[in-house]
């Protein structure tokens, strides 16, 4: 199957049912189309009463109808199994349907993305409509992929899931429930478990204090979706064995673990709603850029940006449109980091109900000439120019580590900072440098393969699995270099503490370090770090007292009780370098630390140093390296290039300084020959 495409797509969610009443607006939208060359559709998201408005009733009449208008007009569509939303008749029919909260309530009819994922009369339903879907356009020549659902999130409680969660729990533990008691160290508070029976999902009712129990909660709420749209897939392969199915996931959510997500589906997609303009463009334009790593790394494979907004969205709490440019500059920054596509919520904004202050490429005006229909059109063109760049993939040096059941573990442990332990915030923090240098980053998990990064980076990694210490060892002594910071390496996949001192086993050799305590300080406290060349940084947050063993100190600590312990330290294992950070910084330490390293490995960047706030971001083809270099500031940036490059926009030859306007973007192109 072919997951990867020869152009680059241009579109949006587009929800024609509701303006089937509305002659005109159907025809209209294929003309604004073509205009700001938008390509691609994703439809019938939310059209399942429209194909079956009666039980077993079915209709395709009206999709037929959108499918062939799309068809006529070279618009692809990304078909949508219609399960994020169901019929109102189903949930009054069949109430096993809907979802039961933690706290054991059942919702009512309403709202979406709030089924039971368990329910076989849902699956069943799920299964059929798709199956017809799938049989119905299995050769229509609009059909580009499947979009599953939408934006699967959330958990249900109801009695059907409990009894699916405890079967869960029987395999993991091989039937076993002294062995589940003895991984959930449940005679804490004498919460033994004498019977399997008595196992009940976490709730604010009742049990949140087995953490084990919270982290199989989450690992089975993970599975059950995986299953469910195994259940969603089958009759799509049945009929369509060659088009590949995406869903679209969200920023980097919390609820399931994308890690094992992304192997159900065959393309990667996900929804980027940044708050562009609430205070600093740089630190947004990171976190975003962070992610959409994250993203293409998961399959190490161009992705595709299935949602964005070309102006503003209706749920932040301050609703800022883009200004000016952005739109291009953040769609771009998108392509950059390895996506194929640029797509939005929505195409038209909808009359009425929640959605209908929500950006749009249409506004209410229903015409062309607004502003953001305009930005959106020469995004359309630049996009067109560039689908040489469709299909090409990025290669990094760094990986930075960012895992999920290690973010589930440490902001359920109850210590340090209680409530924001900040773990999101600190790899973005560790990513920054990196960014700003134009390095190219990986954002993996620690289960991936480390052979082919120089240098990974692992800040708080709390949890560390069983093997881990020991792949660690063997990365850095054949020549890798890691970074650990404070936090790290304190239990293993049940989280259950490691034994014999921090952190976790042989990684005490491998840094060369014991981790004995952890200071915690309050906002208006802070310490003071001082590297042996006489710098000094503030520390926050956290300061973590250190035995250098066998590692050498490049930093102590100036204050407190602890003054003088060591900060930073390195330790050389083999061949590389264990690097370990015992203080959380303000950015400053952190910046100038792994510009250092940088240089020290000759970490691979296009470009040298750039103006705060301008960055660049590769490419590759076969043959070919394309450089997206960016400045997400308000002002003009000067940018020094080693290279000539074409300028994949102008078509000019371009060398030596150039010159990025605010906001601005260049697409330089070099073979890979010189
Ligand atoms: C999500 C949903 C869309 C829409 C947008 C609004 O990403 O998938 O249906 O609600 O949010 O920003
Ligand atoms: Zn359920």
């Amino acid at each position: 199957m072919k997951t990867t495409f020869n152009k680059l797509y241009h579109g949006a969610d587009y929800n024609p049912e509701q303006w089937k009443d509305y002659p005109g607006v159907i025809d209209e939208d294929m003309r604004l189309m073509k205009l700001s060359k938008c390509n691609v559709m994703s439809i019938n998201i939310f059209g399942w009463t429209e194909i079956e408005p009666a039980e077993g009733v079915y209709d395709f009449t009206f999709l037929d109808y959108v499918m062939d208008k799309l068809a006529e007009n070279d618009v692809k569509a990304i078909l949508a199994t219609p399960s994020g939303a169901r019929p109102a008749w189903m949930s009054k029919a069949h109430p096993e349907v809907l979802r039961t909260n933690a706290d054991r309530t059942v919702n009512l009819h309403g709202e979406r993305h709030n089924h039971c994922l368990t329910s076989p009369y849902y699956r069943k339903k799920v299964y059929e409509i798709n199956r017809r879907l799938a049989e119905r356009y299995k050769d229509h020549p609009a059909l580009l992929m499947w979009h599953l659902s939408n934006e699967y999130g959330g958990e249900c409680h109801c009695e059907m899931c409990r009894a699916k969660f405890v079967e869960w729990l029987k395999k993991k533990y091989n039937n076993d429930l002294d062995d589940l008691n003895a991984k959930y160290w449940t005679k804490f508070w004498s919460h033994t478990y004498t019977d399997w029976d008595q196992i009940e999902p976490p709730s604010p009712l009742g049990e949140t204090a087995v953490h084990a129990l919270n982290l199989d909660w989450k690992r089975f709420t993970t599975e059950q979706v995986m299953d469910f749209i195994e259940n969603e897939v089958a009759p799509l392969r049945e009929f369509t064995p060659d088009t590949p199915v995406t869903a679209n996931f969200m920023e980097i959510l919390q609820d399931y673990d994308y890690y094992k997500l992304r192997n159900v589906v065959d393309v990667i997609s996900w929804d980027n709603y940044p708050r562009w303009h609430s205070g600093n463009d740089v630190a947004m334009a990171q976190y975003a850029a962070f992610q959409h790593d994250n993203f293409r790394s998961f399959k190490s494979q161009p992705f595709f940006l299935m949602e964005s907004t070309p102006s503003l969205v209706n749920w932040h709490e301050y609703n800022r449109m883009k200004r000016p440019g952005m739109n291009i500059l953040s769609s771009l920054q998108a392509v950059a980091h390895g996506s194929d596509s640029v797509q939005y919520f929505q195409w038209r904004k909808s009359r009425g109900s929640s959605e209908k202050m929500h950006g749009a490429v249409v506004d209410h005006c229903g015409h062309e000439n607004t502003r953001v229909f305009k930005e959106v059109a020469k995004l359309g063109d630049i996009l067109e120019n560039l689908s040489e760049v469709a299909g090409t993939n990025s290669t990094s040096d760094v990986a930075v580590i960012f895992e999920w059941e290690n973010r589930w573990a440490l902001n359920d442990m109850q210590g340090l900072i209680r409530d924001d332990k900040k773990y999101n915030e600190t790899c973005v923090a560790h990513y920054a440098p990196f960014w700003q240098r134009g390095v190219n980053v990986d954002v993996i998990d620690s289960l991936s393969d480390w052979s082919k990064y120089k240098l990974v980076v692992a800040p708080m990694l709390y949890m560390v699995k069983t093997g881990i210490p020991e792949k660690i060892a063997e990365y850095v002594e054949n020549g890798g270099n890691v970074v650990f910071t404070y936090a790290s390496g304190w239990v293993d996949e049940n989280d259950l503490c490691y034994l014999g001192g921090f952190p976790a086993g042989k990684l005490k050799d491998v840094f060369g370090i014991w981790a004995e305590e952890v200071d915690v300080l309050y906002p208006d406290q802070n310490n003071a770090v001082e590297m042996t060349d006489g710098k000094s940084y503030k520390a926050i947050d956290y300061c973590e007292i250190l035995h250098a063993n066998e590692a050498d100190v490049l930093a102590t600590f100036k204050d407190d009780f602890y003054a003088g312990s060591p900060a930073v330290t390195v330790n050389n294992y083999g061949k590389g370098k264990a690097y370990y950070i015992a203080f959380r910084d303000c950015g400053d330490f952190l910046d100038e630390f792994y510009g250092d390293i940088v240089d020290e490995l000759g970490l691979t960047r296009e470009i040298g140093d750039m103006p705060y706030g301008v960055t660049a971001h590769t490419r590759e083809s076969d043959t070919d390296i394309y450089t997206f270099v960016q400045n997400y500031t308000t002002e003009p940036c000067d940018v020094t290039l080693s290279n000539v490059y074409t300028d994949v926009l102008s078509g000019e030859t371009v060398s030596g300084q150039t010159t990025l306007p605010k906001y601005g973007v260049k697409v330089l192109k070099r073979s890979k020959e010189i």
